[in-house]
């Protein structure tokens, strides 16, 4: 080992090997560094071209199919006001954004509705009535019934009517709509007072509590507390993980609206719009997951108002949501007598079945599973929809 000779000859050897070895390296680590920074750069410009294509901006300033106009014509959203055919449209008098009250109605029902929509002043309010008997000209009598916009088709529900003739961009004029039952007692409902208060306490979905006294009441936190102005949980039980406590999150025991009667901002309601399935047109299940819709903390921003309320009379009829509870009593007993309350609502063809609302509630059963499982698969498909609720 101590040889110098060999120590030599090696060195000799070696350090020539290791230089061109190094030099190799050398010169391969620069090509992979030149590619990585080709590659690079190519990918920035990838980054570059995604940012300024369609992403979030540009679809809402380029709606699909509209690229090919300039867009200062395109009118992205719509409303539902009626124009005169020539001459100055009627001014409006308030200066607050206007509203929209939209029910299902029978003729059935037609003093009922007349006594809520005389709650809802033209000055505020847009009126739309969707008809589920096909009934329209029946309507005619009342005053307000030409400045109404109505819709008919028969036999199909509020939730039917409200996904195809509520889009979001066709109501976005609308500070709050209002897509209530026709089976609803407004004695004691000021809609000015009421649209203050959900104002005032930042509601974006809210609806009037219920006479607890005169209403079929199925849930504890939509009842009226007498006294207060505004609700938005209850406490039936000090025990801990049992009933609803100061600390619970979901509904029913806070965060949560039946469907009688709910209240939705703009920004609420182009979430619930989303929300509603095309083929589930009972919509049960619908509201427990309303509160994702709330934007923000649906403990905070969804409220039952106390101070002004409804009686809910909980008739069986399409544009009610008595066909939407759980309590069937009424139903199977009105069968049971052979004789439907309000049975010519619904379609004269269908209402001498004595077991029709039997097989309506066997169906909104059927759809509350659907929606349940299709909302399980859609969370467990969405690999960012946890990250994004999260988020905001
Ligand atoms: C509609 O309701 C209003 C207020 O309740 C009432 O004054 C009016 O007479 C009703 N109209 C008809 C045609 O019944
Ligand atoms: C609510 O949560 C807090 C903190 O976890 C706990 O101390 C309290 O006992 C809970 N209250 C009830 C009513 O469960
Ligand atoms: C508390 O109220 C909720 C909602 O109404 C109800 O589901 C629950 O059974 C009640 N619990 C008790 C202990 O009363
Ligand atoms: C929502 O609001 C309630 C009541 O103010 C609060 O206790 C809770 O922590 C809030 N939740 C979130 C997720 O911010």
């Amino acid at each position: 080992m101590a040889d110098p000779k060999w120590r030599r000859s090696f060195i000799y050897r070696f350090i020539p090997t290791a230089i061109l070895i190094s030099a190799a390296f050398f010169i391969g680590s620069a090509f992979i560094v030149l590619d990585y920074k080709q590659k690079y750069s190519r990918l920035r410009v990838v980054d570059a071209v995604e940012m300024t294509k369609p992403n979030i901006c540009e679809n809402q300033c380029r709606p699909d199919g509209s690229e090919i106009l300039p867009s200062g014509i395109v009118s992205r959203t719509s409303d539902l006001e009626m124009r005169p055919l020539w001459g100055p449209r009627n001014k409006k008098k308030s200066k607050s954004p206007m509203n929209l009250l939209a029910m299902a109605v029978g003729i059935k029902q037609k003093n009922n509705v007349n006594k809520t929509v005389m709650k809802f002043p033209a000055n505020d309010f847009v009126i739309m009535l969707f008809h589920y008997d096909g009934m329209v000209d029946d309507w005619r009598d009342f005053e307000w019934s030409s400045r109404a916009i109505h819709v008919s088709a028969v036999h199909q529900t509020k939730w039917w009517f409200a996904k195809r003739f509520l889009h979001p961009d066709v109501v976005s004029e609308y500070a709050y709509i209002f897509l209530w039952d026709e089976d609803l007692g407004v004695e004691n409902f000021n809609v000015a007072r009421y649209l203050a208060i959900i104002k005032e306490e930042g509601l974006q979905i809210s609806q009037p509590a219920l006479d607890p006294r005169k209403s079929k009441v199925h849930h504890r936190l939509t009842a009226r507390q007498k006294g207060s102005k505004v609700h938005r949980r209850i406490i039936n039980s000090s025990v801990a993980r049992k009933g609803c406590n100061a600390n619970s999150t979901q509904p029913p025991c806070t965060g949560w609206v039946e469907m009688m009667a709910p209240v939705f901002s703009k920004a609420s309601w182009r979430c619930a719009w989303y929300m509603i399935q095309n083929d589930l047109v009972h919509a049960w299940g619908l509201d427990f997951q309303l509160g994702y819709c709330a934007q923000g903390n649906r403990t905070q921003n969804i409220g039952i108002v106390d101070s002004e309320f409804l009686v809910h009379q909980g008739l069986p009829t399409l544009g009610g949501s008595a066909v939407n509870q759980k309590n069937t009593e009424a139903i199977s007993e009105a069968s049971q007598n052979g004789n439907l309350p309000n049975g010519g609502a619904m379609a004269p063809s269908v209402s001498h079945q004595p077991n029709t609302r039997d097989k309506v509630i066997k169906e909104s059963y059927i759809e509350l599973e659907r929606f349940k499982n299709r909302w399980r698969k859609a969370v467990r498909e969405d690999k960012c929809w946890a990250e994004r609720i999260s988020n905001h």
